[in-house]
């Protein structure tokens, strides 16, 4: 008998993101994106791995379409390569680029599959960094044109867009703590270039929406609900710090609030230039919200010798010895986080709705006699339904569920060492495996409810 039923217009999908799956980095007129010069600087990726072959979904993709008919998938969000479509970031499409969503948008819609596409999940065109990239306020100005030959292609089939995947990521890992592409350290880099990717989303969502009549657009964000370690007022203070960082330093500008006060005081001399009628277009309507959740952040205050933000967070030892279980990234595990966030999205911010844009978990999977056991994947998920499921029943507008990931794939700075996907990627032979957390899904996706693993 099913635990816990669905509304029947839930909508179930998986996720995955250009560059971590395509592959092909220089096929049919792509050029490179910041993404291939990074993971190409030895040091930066582990064990220097790139997206060059990856999952080498641009020629596999019609058999990973049949892969997502096999789950009775109902949605799948994707992104673009960027790089694919205006290899110098702006001018004259590239009409082999555009081809190539064309077929993959035509073969998702035969197999009943809705797209969601995300137009910038991290893969700027390495032209437009070498002009200052997401920093340099132009970019705002070639992400709309960038928009505008996606929508003209595409726009009288799709009916949900996202105009970017974590901006935090995007902004914070790649200008601030350098982590990711472009690899810069800079604190008034990092807020100059989060500031213009809010607004170059501002400025694509009446483009987005203009292509197709009931066109759904939203933005995704990485959100992790703050929790102070001990009931100290500092460590309070450094939650609520860090949940500006996480949460406020995006969501109040979204939502019209303009950039929250408290962390503007703490950024002081790095806040980033503003014109006149920024924050107006940033918080243009949306008719979703996408959030991807993970863990949450449980926070101790430290000195700003520390952290210029006053806050760290607690190890993955410490969660441990709470009883926490952890995952192969040293994330904790944690679904009441989720809950607790969906409530309070719908608390202070009332989207009109929200979908689950991620989630999911990696593991150290093993293939065994063909198979892939991973319980703890499938775990992971049930719990964070659950608590999805908890959110539900008290009100939030929650309308669908994108794990992440349709497959392994290039986890970024960690290479093809974290495994997140239902579906099993042997790199060598690129034959793919349904672990057995596909094989769960598909069963809470054929009964709309939640199944016992
Ligand atoms: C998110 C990214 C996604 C993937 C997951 C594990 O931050 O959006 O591409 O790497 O983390």
């Amino acid at each position: 008998m099913a635990l816990t039923t669905f509304p029947d217009d839930f909508v179930w999908g998986t996720a995955t993101a250009a560059y971590q799956i395509e592959g092909a980095v220089d096929e049919d007129g792509r050029a490179p994106s910041i993404w291939d010069t990074f993971s190409h600087t030895p040091g930066k990726t582990f064990n220097g791995d790139t997206g060059d072959v990856a999952c080498d979904h641009y020629h596999r993709w019609e058999a990973d379409i049949k892969l997502m008919q096999d789950l009775g998938l109902q949605a799948y969000r994707l992104s673009i390569a960027w790089p694919r479509i205006l290899p110098q970031g702006t001018g004259q499409p590239n009409v082999q680029g555009l081809d190539f969503y064309d077929r993959l948008v035509d073969g998702l819609l035969a197999a009943n599959i809705t797209p969601f596409i995300t137009l910038y999940h991290w893969d700027l065109p390495q032209a437009l960094q070498d002009r200052g990239g997401w920093a340099n306020r132009e970019t705002v100005d070639a992400f709309v044109e960038y928009a505008d030959a996606v929508v003209g292609r595409l726009g009288d089939r799709v009916t949900h867009w996202i105009t970017h995947n974590e901006p935090w990521c995007a902004g914070f890992l790649g200008h601030y703590m350098g982590v990711h592409a472009p690899g810069i350290t800079d604190l008034k880099t990092a807020l100059q270039a989060t500031h213009h990717l809010l607004l170059s989303h501002g400025r694509a969502v009446p483009v987005l929406r203009s292509a197709r009549a009931g066109a759904q657009v939203g933005i995704t964000l990485n959100l992790s609900p703050s929790y102070p370690v001990s009931d100290s007022p500092a460590d309070a203070e450094a939650a609520k710090r860090a949940d500006g960082f996480f949460n406020r330093w995006f969501l109040d500008p979204l939502y019209g609030r303009g950039y929250p006060e408290d962390m503007q005081e703490l950024f002081g001399e790095a806040l980033p230039q503003i014109e006149a009628h920024d924050l107006d277009i940033i918080a243009t309507p949306t008719d979703f919200l996408g959030v991807n959740f993970y863990f949450p952040a449980v926070v101790r205050a430290v000195g700003p010798e520390v952290n210029p933000l006053g806050g760290e967070q607690r190890s993955a030892d410490e969660a441990a010895a709470e009883g926490r279980e952890i995952t192969a990234m040293g994330w904790e595990v944690n679904p009441d986080g989720l809950r607790d966030l969906l409530v309070r999205l719908q608390h202070d911010y009332q989207p009109k709705a929200i979908y689950i844009t991620e989630n999911g978990a990696a593991f150290e999977d093993q293939v065994v006699d063909g198979a892939v056991h991973d319980p703890r994947r499938s775990a992971y998920i049930q719990s964070h339904l659950e608590a999805s499921h908890q959110a539900l029943t008290s009100g939030v507008p929650l309308r669908g569920y994108f794990a992440w990931s349709l497959m392994d794939n290039f986890e970024w700075a960690y290479g093809y060492a974290k495994r997140f996907g239902l579906i099993y990627v042997d790199y060598g032979t690129q034959e793919r495996i349904l672990k057995d957390s596909a094989l769960w899904y598909k069963r809470v996706i054929a009964e709309n409810a939640l199944v016992e693993p």
